[in-house]
């Protein structure tokens, strides 16, 4: 036996044990990639590189043998420095995207690929489990969401991208109408409370989470119902309100209690919830409606009251010829209901051109299919009563100078250009604020937008204390008030159990963008063309004259059939890869060096596994695997250079080099080079990035 020093610590091993086995048996965890316990080591990924006392540099303890009186150690720095670079460098080439793009851009992370197979193997309560693990209000947000997603989807570049927002309602939809909805399982209660303020979005989102967590949960808002803008604001035919009511019944039904008619600053302050409650987040919203800055303002009615009117199924009388001024979502939805309301005309107003819009433009569309007109470089300067029911009101035309802060050209007066229009209302649509008045009087620090939160933890400068959604973004988008809402639950839960406050682990990720013509030849050559779903409407008389919904929803074929021309994009081992895995826990940066990477190809032929050699990493797993199982062909490193990669010899398919050890070669394979076609993780080591990262 011979004895060494590991990070201070003897060990007696057999001569031959190597400094990784020996740190083992001292229950160290050193990373590894490249080594296979039973296998010869070839030490080439480096990432189990440890400094042995005496020896310069780093050396594989996979590689090197224990030696009497060796003193080695473990972790350091520079240890951390050396694997993180180790580690850098084989991301540096690497051809596969660890995220499918659409997941990547929803603001939520929704597995979008993963709800999909749900859909296309008709388990809708499975679809409905994944996607509650990312987002609440999933029947809400398929709604309205913007769809970001969409615009990333792969099939754009072969024919039309997934309808990915109606296929998640599609699933809410469905499993609202289910005997037995789906409800999330509940941890062990944590005799812990948490207050939240605002019971929109991002309350909702963050209750829906926290008390999944165990927490006991208490909503505070000022308003009668839950729901913020999604209830008060945005108008029932692109809304319906049961199907709000149903998604925030789940959050009832899973505990969280609602405290209804109570303000922040009125009713209670912030130091009252801080001695009742364990932790706090904030979630108000931007609620302040902004001033139309000209003379006779008045007069003009503000959006946000005229819709909470309309939700409340009380509009105000409009008359017949309503001007409404703004581009964002308000204005176009103050237009839309505007024409539900027996108007002859609906004008928008807006100072800058339709490029600068900032609502969604398929809103403006359909808007405009209605019948509303949208008239572009105009902007108010004077509003005056003009007889018993009319107005007036003085509009100048602008034209684009240079570009704002807001890096949109700013709009400039044309001097004389001024004229009357008239009308029966006029709607000031142009934007809602934070009312941070209230938080600044409670100790909170605030921005230029909002309360101020960091982007990660949402954590603000008070202890226990969190904020997220509208209210620290400024009027923004219900999805990322939803995504903040999770964050800020995740953060809030590691502050209620005494952990150190890091938010949700970031885990590493590559991508392939751009992809040339060749790879996209690559991604779709078995895919038959298909045009994407459409959603029925209602037609154009009912959407005129009633708030029903426009949009009915797919019928279950249709999403069935959607879902099955999702291409499952993303990495089959995204949550397994070990790759992946020391990548997050070293805080690799996979671009840290760019230039060229590996071409993204595709080996099918095998029935079991999908060889992907741009993913491989040279460990030479497979290779050491199939020499130990007598393969008649095997595979080995071929190639030069920057096209080294494994393969069968001769040019054979991968099925052939692999004739009996393919499955086991896929599961050893530390990345997603090789990996089995059947399920979304290798399952051979159990590993789940979704849990944190712990590779031995
Ligand atoms: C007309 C309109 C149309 C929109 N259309 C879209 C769209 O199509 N797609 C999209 O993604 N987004 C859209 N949005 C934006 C979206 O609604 C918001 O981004 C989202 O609702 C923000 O969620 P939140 O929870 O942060 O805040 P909010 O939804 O504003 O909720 C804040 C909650 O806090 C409560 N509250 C406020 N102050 C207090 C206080 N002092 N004390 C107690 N409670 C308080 C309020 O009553 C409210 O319930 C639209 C917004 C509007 C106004
Ligand atoms: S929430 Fe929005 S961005 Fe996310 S998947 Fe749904 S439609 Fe796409
Ligand atoms: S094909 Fe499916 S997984 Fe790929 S980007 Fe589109 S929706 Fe996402
Ligand atoms: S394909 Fe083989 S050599 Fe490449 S990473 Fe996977 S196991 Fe290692
Ligand atoms: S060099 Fe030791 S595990 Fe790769």
């Amino acid at each position: 036996m011979l004895t060494l020093t590991i990070d201070n610590r003897q060990v007696s091993v057999a001569p031959g044990t190597t400094v990784l086995e020996a740190a083992r048996r001292l229950g160290i965890r050193i990373p590894t990639l490249c080594h296979v316990p039973g296998l010869e080591p070839v030490s080439s990924c480096f990432v189990c590189a440890v400094q042995i006392e005496g020896r310069r540099g780093f050396s594989p303890s996979c590689a090197m043998p224990a030696a009497e009186g060796m003193v080695v150690t473990t972790a350091s720095t520079d240890i951390r420095k050396a694997r993180k670079m180790a580690l850098e460098l084989l991301l540096s080439d690497h051809a596969g995207d660890c995220v499918s793009p659409c997941s990547a851009t929803c603001p939520a992370g929704l597995d979008i690929a993963g709800f999909m197979e749900g859909i296309a193997r008709r388990d809708v309560p499975g679809a409905m489990e994944v996607i509650s693990r990312r987002l609440a209000l999933p029947g809400a947000l398929g709604r309205i969401c913007p769809r970001l997603c969409e615009q990333q989807c792969r099939r754009l570049d072969y024919d039309q991208g997934l309808a990915i927002g109606a296929l998640h309602r599609y699933v809410a939809d469905e499993d609202g109408r289910a005997k037995q909805p789906y409800l999330p399982p509940k941890a062990a209660e944590s005799g812990k409370t948490a207050a939240i303020v605002g019971a929109g979005p991002a309350g909702l989102a963050a209750a829906f989470y926290l008390v999944q967590m165990g927490h006991r949960v208490t909503v505070f808002d000022a308003k009668e119902r839950a729901g913020g803008m999604l209830r008060y604001a945005i108008p029932a035919h692109r809304l319906p309100r049961e199907a709000l009511d149903a998604e925030i019944g789940v959050i009832e039904q899973l505990g969280v209690e609602f405290r209804m008619g109570q303000r922040w600053g009125r009713d209670f302050r912030l130091a009252d919830l801080r001695k009742s409650h364990d932790a706090v987040f904030l979630a108000i919203g931007a609620q302040q409606a902004q001033e139309l800055r000209c003379e006779g303002e008045e007069l003009a009615l503000p959006a946000l009251e005229f819709l909470e009117m309309v939700a409340a199924g009380n509009p105000p009388a409009v008359g017949e010829d309503v001007v409404v001024i703004g581009g964002g979502n308000t204005a176009i939805d103050c237009a839309r209901a505007a024409v539900r309301l027996k108007t002859r005309s609906v004008r928008v107003l807006y100072r800058r051109t339709r490029q600068e819009m900032p609502c969604l433009l398929s809103e403006a569309d359909e808007a405009q299919v209605e019948g509303v007109e949208i008239e572009y470089l105009l902007a108010p300067v004077q509003l005056e009563r003009n007889g018993n029911r009319q107005l007036s009101l003085t509009c100048q035309r602008m034209e684009l100078g240079e570009p704002d802060a807001s890096g949109r050209r700013r709009p400039v007066a044309v001097p004389g250009s001024e004229f009357a229009v008239r009308c029966s209302t006029v709607i000031a649509a142009i934007g809602q604020a934070v009312e941070h008045e209230v938080a600044e009087r409670d100790g909170l620090r605030v921005t230029g937008w909002g309360i101020a939160a960091d982007p990660r933890t949402m954590a603000t400068n008070l202890e226990g204390v969190f904020a997220g959604g509208d209210a620290v973004l400024g009027a923004d988008l219900a999805v990322r008030a939803v995504a903040a809402g999770r964050m800020a639950a995740v953060s809030m839960d590691q502050y209620l159990r005494g952990q150190a406050v890091t938010g949700e682990p970031a885990l590493a990720a590559v991508n392939m963008k751009p992809m040339d013509d060749a790879e996209r030849a690559v991604m779709f050559r078995a895919i038959e063309q298909s045009a994407r779903v459409r959603m029925p409407e209602i037609d154009m008389a009912r959407r005129r004259t009633t708030f029903d919904e426009v949009e009915t929803g797919l019928p279950a074929e249709e999403a069935e059939r959607e879902a099955r021309r999702c291409l499952s994009c993303g990495c089959s081992k995204s949550d397994c890869c070990h790759v992946r895995g020391l990548a997050s826990e070293y805080q690799a940066d996979a671009f840290r060096y760019p230039g060229a990477r590996r071409r993204f190809t595709q080996d099918l032929s095998h029935p079991e596994i999908v060889y992907e050699p741009g993913k491989c990493i040279l460990c030479e797993a497979c290779v050491r695997i199939a020499a130990e199982e007598g393969e008649e062909f095997g595979v080995a490193i071929v190639g030069r250079g920057f096209d080294v990669t494994v393969a069968a010899p001769f040019g054979k398919p991968i099925a052939e080099g692999l004739r009996k050890s393919a499955r086991r070669c896929a599961e050893a394979c530390p990345s997603a080079a090789l990996a089995l076609r059947s399920a979304r993780t290798c399952g051979g080591c159990g590993m789940s990035l979704i849990a944190g990262p712990s590779i031995g």
